[in-house]
């Protein structure tokens, strides 16, 4: 389905019902596997997304702050090195740091369009709506998609920065991250650049301190998980039964947010008619970031067929890559 003004143009590629089945489907292989664990998309309803937006705010939490320091160090040099004329977001979210890649475009004359992609239309075409105010005559082709199913729907139009943010990329498993690298490889021409944003392996202190601050407002994120499947599915988890855990896992390299039982109980998932039982002390896990090395991203990247064009790091480590596609690459 496609919807089309002057500026701004949507095409959904997933409808909210299709995408509600889908998760659903993987909350109940989630809640029943061993040890259990739940889709980090639970997260994310009105609460969850004003909690997140807390938590980059926070002192602790330190990438959004990392990424955001380095796309204004070095924007005006991405984009000239990128030739780009459009700007392809995933997973783009609000699109708050995206301003400085559209500031860096603008500057340089070359600004055409914005292709911000993300599984919640809602939240495209609040950030379409902000930025079509900021940037007189930028067009906006918003796609509504999932990332591991719809890249190759991307509009193939103009000289492309792919720009993949946010530390998102650590958010995919192992398994998932290969394939999703090669197949974005596959639907870039040779003149379009890949722009990704990680974050890197450091002391476990920061690291875990990132995931469990002292003011609670992480806690109340990965409850929330909790608090959304009780309103979309009528489930009767009992949140505070439930404590907050962030934990390092160094032999996987990332960290791992979980919710431990507090408690003995059963917990009714309402309309997937499936009861699920949790053990006092059980733990079920909500997220994995993966933390990085450059050495490994360079290694995923050309794996997947890219080359890495320029790296730049920020303190407390976290990494921005350019790479485009390798020309020796098999498709
Ligand atoms: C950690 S947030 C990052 C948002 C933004 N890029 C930033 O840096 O602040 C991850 C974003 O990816 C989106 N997302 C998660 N899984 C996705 C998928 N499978 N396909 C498309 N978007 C996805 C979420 O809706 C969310 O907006």
């Amino acid at each position: 389905m496609t919807d089309t003004s002057a500026e701004l143009t949507v095409d959904e590629h997933l409808r909210e019902d299709e995408w509600f089945d889908s998760i659903s489907r993987d909350c109940v292989d989630g809640l029943t596997s061993d040890p259990k664990w739940l889709s980090p998309v639970w997260f994310y309803d009105e609460v969850g997304s004003r909690l997140f937006d807390e938590i980059t705010k926070l002192d602790e939490y330190y990438p959004t702050r990392a990424e955001a320091s380095l796309l204004a160090d070095h924007a005006a040099e991405i984009i000239e090195r990128s030739g780009a004329d459009t700007l392809v977001e995933l997973g783009s979210g609000t699109s708050d740091k995206t301003e400085h890649l559209l500031d860096a475009l603008d500057a340089t004359g070359t600004l055409e369009r914005y292709v911000p992609f993300d599984v919640s239309g809602e939240t495209v075409r609040n950030a379409a709506d902000r930025l079509i105010d900021r940037y007189p005559g930028l067009r906006i082709h918003a796609v509504v998609g999932d990332f591991h199913r719809h890249l190759g729907e991307i509009p193939q139009v103009g000289r492309r920065l792919v720009a993949f943010l946010g530390g998102t990329i650590g958010n995919l498993s192992p398994g998932e991250r290969s394939p999703f690298l090669r197949d974005l490889a596959s639907t870039m021409s040779d003149d379009d650049h890949l722009l990704l944003g990680c974050d890197l392996v450091k002391d476990h202190e920061t690291l875990v301190t990132a995931y469990d601050d002292p003011s609670g407002v992480t806690a109340e994120f990965n409850r929330n998980a909790l608090r959304h499947a009780n309103s979309r599915l009528g489930a009767d988890f009992v949140p505070e039964n439930f404590e907050h855990r962030a934990v390092w896992n160094g032999q996987d390299a990332w960290i791992e947010m979980r919710l431990r039982s507090t408690v003995d109980q059963d917990v009714d998932l309402g309309s997937l008619d499936t009861t699920v039982h949790f053990e006092a002390g059980e733990e079920l896990r909500t997220e994995i970031s993966a933390k990085f090395t450059p050495a490994r991203i360079d290694a995923e990247l050309t794996d997947a067929g890219f080359v890495v064009v320029a790296m730049w790091t920020a303190e407390p480590g976290y990494l921005l890559t350019l790479a485009r596609r390798s020309i020796t690459r098999q498709e």
